[in-house]
């Protein structure tokens, strides 16, 4: 299927527009954080060149972010198409969405999202879930809301895949039979060895956390817990991490904390100096 290809400027011909922030860059040791519209300054970023994205995009207009918003499948395609070309062959971009409820119904904007990143070439490589803890209310119409998608998407097979095996086994420390080579083509099974299982498996693709936030002044944050998941699972220590929702920088702080390189993208200003804040804490 052809897609449609969005031309995106280049920084250096980007004048902002009356009462717009004006593109800064701040470097703290290892971490880039950008003030400015992600479309217009991931463009400087490099084709291939970037390991992993943990993000959390706009869910629909149900924030409006100091009335900084201009969101809809104007932004986020190019932007994903932005994301693929940056990714490396074998980089992971985990994206953390919601959906608003608009007269009565969910709007589906992740799914179409998700279905557009498949478009773009990346695979779906798992559909995860981010349950909380707390459950949040929304409609009287609906159960209570407790989860929200983390679809991780991949260029070709993820390079790094370190899962958590943290999961305490049923089974664990039981000598078990199992069957070495399976089924063979003429229907006979293969060998049977003892093997005794683990104590710890690996973790389920559901995820469960306290929601973040706390006092950061930002209005949706997710939990550092999350974003140090993420990173571990999906990257190593050298890696280049990005975030174009930088927020109030929760993956730059963890991915700073996991000795990874940082480049941050937020376009509001109070929230930029939250997030440099918070990076500045974990590096100095
Ligand atoms: C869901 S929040 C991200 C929160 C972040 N994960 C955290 O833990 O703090 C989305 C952020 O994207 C920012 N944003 C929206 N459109 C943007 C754009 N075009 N470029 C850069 N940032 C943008 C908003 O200002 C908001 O801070």
């Amino acid at each position: 299927m052809s897609i449609t290809r969005y031309k995106i400027a280049h920084p250096d011909s980007i004048k902002p527009s009356k009462g717009e922030a004006m593109a800064k860059k701040v470097v703290i040791r290892n971490a880039e954080l950008w003030l400015g519209d992600c479309l217009e300054l991931m463009a400087s970023i490099p084709d291939g060149s970037v390991d992993l994205v943990v993000t959390s995009p706009p869910y629909d207009n149900l924030r409006t972010y100091h009335g900084t918003l201009d969101w809809g499948d104007h932004v986020w395609k190019p932007v994903i198409q932005e994301l693929f070309r940056v990714i490396k062959q074998g980089g992971v971009v985990v994206w953390v969405v919601g959906d608003a409820t608009v007269k009565g119904s969910e709007t589906g904007t992740s799914f179409r999202q998700s279905l557009y990143f498949m478009e773009c070439g990346f695979n779906l490589h798992d559909t995860m879930i981010y349950e909380k803890y707390q459950a949040c209310f929304g409609s009287n119409n609906c159960y209570l809301q407790a989860f929200e998608y983390m679809f991780v998407f991949s260029k070709g097979k993820p390079r790094a895949m370190n899962f958590m095996r943290d999961r305490e086994n049923v089974r664990g420390g039981v000598a078990e039979g199992t069957v070495k080579h399976g089924t063979k083509p003429d229907g006979s099974r293969g060998e049977r060895v003892q093997k005794t299982a683990d104590d710890m498996g690996k973790r389920k693709n559901i995820w469960k956390y306290a929601v973040g936030g706390g006092n950061t002044g930002h209005p949706a944050v997710f939990p550092e817990a999350l974003a140090n998941d993420h990173i571990l699972s999906w990257s190593n220590e050298g890696d280049t991490v990005l975030d174009p929702f930088m927020g109030s920088g929760t993956t730059g702080k963890m991915a700073v904390l996991n000795k990874r390189a940082f480049i941050g993208i937020e376009k509001d200003a109070s929230y930029f100096e939250i997030a440099r804040n918070r990076i500045e804490g974990q590096t100095t």
